[in-house]
């Protein structure tokens, strides 16, 4: 069996304002009718796809709980547990706590972890992934998932290949480099021989322990008081807030991927999509042919790439003569921004909370 690890403790900024700190990205539909968290809940569910998952262990904080659990609900989902951070300390341990929290009942188990806001359309061709990547975890090694790269993106992590993969056979990995800055990106991109990080992680729990064991010894102290004295309320499991404060906020990429040798990557082609702005939701939902997406009461006239929506329900959006622009609207906040600076709307949000 495969545990499924569903981290949905990010705030998506950069998704603003329909993204909210009360209510971010992964719990609100952006392209389709359900939702991305849901969207991944279901992906690693069930055993009909040859993969025999277990309930899904959950990784959120305390204001999303009834979320997660409403969300579950409403697509027969039940997981096997949600364990609650008191304070988002990135993805490092978070990870590292539901590993020690596996541990407990089985070392050998194999985790799948994967974030909660990602677009990956073809079910059945990550199935295939993740089973290509067993015998790779059987080895010992951490897996990672490639994604054949077409941009030189900053905000990713970049898998070096040690040889030409064969089909989806696991590749070993030379390196493993989180968040190049742009003139990296682009050498990595032209040199050929490397794939992005989809973020998605297969490994024993026994292993990914002993990673953070030699990379990062610090974490574990502190992260296994967390789980060692962590309380059930109400079916949730809050770790305790003394001890997980004294964790470094860290993400996995940084304190375990980047320095352990024993790494691994399936190529994916599946499709994939980590919805990190508007622009990726603009190319997500399809342009027409004037590279025009539309959402909601929203009308195009003589627009080209540009993406106009209305998350409202008294709004019109209409756009007139523009290029490169997107125009998102709800009831009580309204997103006019250039399409190529969807990474800054993070800034308004940093802006808006000085306000406050
Ligand atoms: N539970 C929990 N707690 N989840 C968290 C926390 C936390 O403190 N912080 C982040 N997450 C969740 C986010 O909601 C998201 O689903 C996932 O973990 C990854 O975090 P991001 O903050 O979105 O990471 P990133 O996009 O900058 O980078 C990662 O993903 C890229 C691909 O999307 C890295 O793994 C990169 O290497 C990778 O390329
Ligand atoms: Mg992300």
């Amino acid at each position: 069996t495969i545990t499924p690890v569903l981290l949905c403790g990010g705030s998506g900024t950069r998704l603003w304002p329909l993204s909210r700190k009360s209510y971010p990205k992964q719990f609100v539909p952006l392209v389709g009718e359900e939702t991305l968290f849901q969207a991944s809940a279901k992906r690693l569910a069930g055993q009909d796809n040859g993969l025999d998952f277990s309930a899904p262990m959950v990784l959120t904080n305390s204001d999303f709980r009834f979320i997660v659990t409403e969300q579950l609900q409403a697509i027969g989902i039940d997981p096997g547990a949600i364990l609650i951070e008191p304070e988002g300390r990135n993805t490092a341990p978070a990870i590292l706590a539901a590993a020690l929290r596996v541990m407990d009942t089985d070392p050998e188990a194999v985790m799948l972890v994967a974030p909660s806001d990602h677009v990956v359309p073809d079910a059945a061709a990550f199935h295939a992934a993740i089973q290509a990547g067993l015998p790779a975890v059987e080895a010992g090694d951490l897996v990672t998932f490639g994604i054949t790269p077409t941009r030189p993106e900053t905000g990713y992590g970049y898998l070096e290949l040690s040889a030409q993969p064969e089909g989806s056979a696991p590749v070993k990995l030379s390196k493993f480099v989180e968040k190049p800055d742009a003139e990296k990106a682009s050498a990595m991109l032209d040199a050929g021989n490397y794939l992005w990080n989809a973020g998605i992680f297969l490994f024993k729990a026994k292993d990914i322990v002993a990673a953070f064991e030699t990379f990062c010894p610090d974490l574990v102290g502190p992260v296994q008081a967390a789980v060692d004295e962590a309380k059930t309320d109400l079916g949730f499991l809050r770790l305790a807030p003394e001890a997980w404060s004294k964790a470094e906020d860290i993400s996995i990429d940084y304190a375990v991927m980047e320095k352990a040798p024993n790494l691994s990557v399936v190529p994916f082609t599946g499709g994939w999509s980590d919805l990190g702005g508007w622009d990726a939701v603009w190319r997500e939902a399809g342009p027409d042919a004037n590279g025009v997406v539309t959402s909601g009461e929203a009308t195009a006239i003589d627009c080209t790439n540009t993406l106009l929506r209305s998350d409202s329900d008294n709004l019109e959006v209409v756009g007139i003569g523009l290029d490169n622009v997107m125009a998102i609207a709800m009831n009580d906040a309204v997103l006019v921004a250039d399409m190529s600076r969807a990474q800054d709307v993070k800034k308004a949000v940093d802006a808006l909370k000085k306000k406050k």
